[in-house]
């Protein structure tokens, strides 16, 4: 039998499952992109050696813990130290001054996924010595990629590229990595020191309620799996989650739909930068 492809499950399979899958795990995938959703159920199929969509729901029903376990295959948890490090840049020299005399901060990091971005930001914190007045909330669907998080602990095969994609951009980064973490030979991990004003929170930014009193929140390449509606009202929760004036880190591929608008305006478009209005 040729293998199943993400364009062989037809919108009425994949309605039905979503569907099930939020009466029965309370879990809301309904208005994810379509196209990701279904690469995402191809890539559990084949690795659960299933054959289709029918299986895969049968084998939900027999073990409830499977979506829990799974659900990375549905969501992509891709992410990495310093992602598109413009961004970064910009965050470090011109967003983050800003708040150099504030006594209190508050970040959230929506969809931290494996920590990747969280731990890039607490070491610029650390840089600019805010990180002591710094509070932050990192957040994720995903129990598997909050307990890697937590760990924060990488595979040494990533060392050297992250060094050299630093270099690159040194001096203005100005960031050596062996300052910030223990490596050993099969890994390296962040410094204690590093996580401490960290908090872990399992939270599913369709269903459930917003943080509180932000200043920044980075919501980096997640919403690009949600439809235009589901955009919105995500955004309007960050909206109402940042203090006036609190910036919105998008990722360089999601794109803000019209209506946001009234709710952000652009701080810098190159690196997806907004501004609450
Ligand atoms: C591609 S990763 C992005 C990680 C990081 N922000 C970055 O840009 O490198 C997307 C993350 O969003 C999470 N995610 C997807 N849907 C979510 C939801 N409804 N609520 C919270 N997190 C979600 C996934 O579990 C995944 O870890």
């Amino acid at each position: 039998m040729a293998p199943l492809t993400a364009d062989k499950i037809s919108d009425e399979e994949l309605d039905s499952f979503t569907t099930a899958v939020k009466a029965r795990f309370g879990i809301d995938f309904t208005n994810y992109e379509r196209k990701s959703l279904k690469r995402g159920i191809v890539r559990l199929i084949s690795k659960q050696k299933l054959g289709n969509m029918v299986e895969l729901w049968t084998a939900f029903l027999r073990n409830r813990e499977m979506l829990v376990l799974y659900i990375d295959e549905l969501l992509v948890n891709l992410t990495e130290l310093f992602r598109n490090p413009e961004a970064w840049q910009k965050i470090k020299y011109h967003v983050m001054p800003q708040f150099a005399s504030r006594p209190s901060l508050h970040i959230w990091h929506a969809g931290c996924s494996t920590g990747e971005e969280i731990y890039s930001m607490t070491i610029l914190l650390q840089q600019l010595n805010l990180l002591e007045v710094t509070r932050l909330t990192a957040t994720d669907l995903s129990e598997k990629a909050l307990a890697e998080a937590r760990q924060a602990t990488y595979p040494k095969i990533l060392w050297e590229r992250y060094k050299n994609l630093l270099l690159s951009y040194d001096p203005l980064l100005g960031i050596r990595l062996d300052q910030f973490f223990e490596v050993d030979k099969k890994s390296f991990s962040i410094l204690p020191a590093l996580t401490q004003n960290i908090n872990w929170q399992k939270h599913n930014l369709v269903q459930d309620e917003h943080y509180t009193d932000c200043d920044l929140v980075f919501c980096r390449n997640v919403m690009i799996y949600f439809d235009e509606a589901l955009k919105m009202r995500v955004l309007r929760k960050f909206h109402a989650a940042l203090r006036p004036g609190g910036f919105l880190i998008i990722g360089y591929y999601d794109m803000l739909p019209e209506e946001s608008k009234m709710l952000f305006k652009p701080y810098d478009l190159n690196t997806k930068i907004y501004q609450k209005i």
